[in-house]
């Protein structure tokens, strides 16, 4: 468990001294001190009834860095992606998406089950995108037959977390935007990461954003806001997305105590990301000199490293434990490899730990570590909270699915 008494710097739950390394998700940040006390200084209304202006002032500034009309904040980037689906796709339609994306993989079906919408899964290739001609094909159905579903939409994540994590290029957004146009479908981006993105590509926010009717951007990510999304778009949309938002029970009061914090985020937190990304390369580069490991897809582009582990003596699964031991938290993500975030709460130094540690259980004569074999003592800091999560994790060549206790 982490408080924010417990952290003299509290950005990340588990790193300083004797902690442990986190490196499970971005998404484990905590609020920074001048979001907490950007909190307690907000001024607050009742936000259902579009009454709190510390909302507002968030939902203005998103709109502007993301170069749309307008924005509505978002309990979770879950409920941005789901009622930017409902608010586009009459029931019955299809909503295009990739094979590999959060919205496929990680939320629930929810638009099948709230909106009655029909998810098309498209493949997506190694860097992230989709094949042209595969969307075209889904895309192109005879709108006078009644047998089709129609395609409403068309959804991209940037940057693609289970490709690596990698940045759409923006070629590629300005044509899957120009061929879902065409067809007349609208273009949803999941930017949960967007500003990691941006960073990678050296571009404003809105240069990516500009392709798509609508995008939603996490704050509780990389950014170090506790809670919240936005999603951004024309007025009309994200007014239809709001309905669907109170639909969803995502309607909040003095939503401003979350606002303040998405403020300072974005003002605040988006520069500091080039760092993570350096650290990001820093263990690449570790992991890279070690015996029996394979970047996949490669060197990291934004905060993510993916690897896989050919060493005999462990499973994933009982490497990622060896390692927990060892103070080092990662966790599988996606056929079979293994996944490292960098964040506010990874300094160089926590690099470099977790790269000793992985270097100490891949030493030719360190002892067999299998699972619940061999395994070094748990470190005090750790102590209280392992419950292991994830099923069994040998890598099945081919296998899309996700495994149990995966978190994007
Ligand atoms: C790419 C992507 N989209 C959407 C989400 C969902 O965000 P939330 O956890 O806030 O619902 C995540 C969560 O990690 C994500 O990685």
């Amino acid at each position: 468990m982490t408080t924010l008494k417990d952290h003299r710097e509290p950005v990340a739950a588990g790193h300083g001294d004797g902690g442990y390394v986190e490196l499970r998700s971005d998404t484990f940040t905590l609020p920074t001190p001048p979001m907490l006390a950007a909190a307690v200084a907000a001024p607050l209304g009742d936000d259902v009834y579009g009454e709190d202006p510390t909302v507002a002032r968030l939902e203005e500034l998103a709109a502007g860095l993301l170069g749309k009309a307008a924005a509505c904040l978002m309990p979770s980037g879950t409920m941005a992606n789901l009622t930017a689906l409902l608010a586009q796709c009459p029931r019955g339609a299809k909503a295009i998406v990739g094979r590999e994306s959060d919205i496929y993989v990680y939320e629930a079906g929810g638009a099948s089950m709230c909106g009655g919408i029909v998810y098309e899964p498209l493949p997506n290739l190694p860097d992230g995108t989709i094949d042209l001609a595969d969307l075209e094909e889904a895309l192109a159905v005879d709108r006078t037959d009644p047998q089709f579903a129609l395609p409403a939409l068309v959804s991209l994540e940037t940057p693609q977390n289970r490709c690596g994590g990698l940045p759409l290029p923006l070629g590629h957004l300005a044509e899957v935007a120009e061929l879902t146009r065409r067809h007349g479908a609208a273009l949803h981006l999941d930017g949960a990461r967007l500003f990691n993105a941006a960073t990678a590509l050296g571009v404003t926010p809105a240069e990516i954003a500009r392709h798509a009717d609508t995008v939603q951007i996490c704050l509780s990510k990389g950014l170090c806001a506790p809670i919240g999304s936005v999603l951004a778009g024309d007025r009309a949309t994200i007014a239809a997305a709001r309905r669907m938002r109170k639909l969803l029970g995502g309607g909040m009061r003095q939503a401003g105590v979350i606002a303040a914090c998405g403020i300072v985020a974005l003002t605040e937190m988006t520069g500091r990301l080039a760092e993570d990304h350096e650290n990001a390369a820093r263990l690449a580069r570790g992991l890279a000199g070690l015996p029996g490991v394979l970047l996949d897809p490669g060197p990291p582009r934004t905060n993510m490293v993916f690897f896989r582990v050919g060493d005999e003596r462990y499973t994933t699964r009982s490497f990622i434990e060896a390692a927990r031991h060892l103070g080092v938290r990662v966790e599988e993500l996606g056929h079979g490899r293994i996944r490292a975030v960098t964040h506010a709460g990874v300094p160089a130094e926590a690099v470099d730990r977790a790269v000793g540690a992985f270097a100490e259980l891949l030493r030719p004569d360190a002892p067999l570590r299998e699972a619940g074999r061999a395994l070094p003592a748990v470190p005090t800091a750790v102590r209280g909270d392992m419950s292991a999560k994830s099923g069994d994790t040998t890598a099945v060549p081919g296998d899309t699915s996700a495994k149990p206790g995966e978190r994007p």
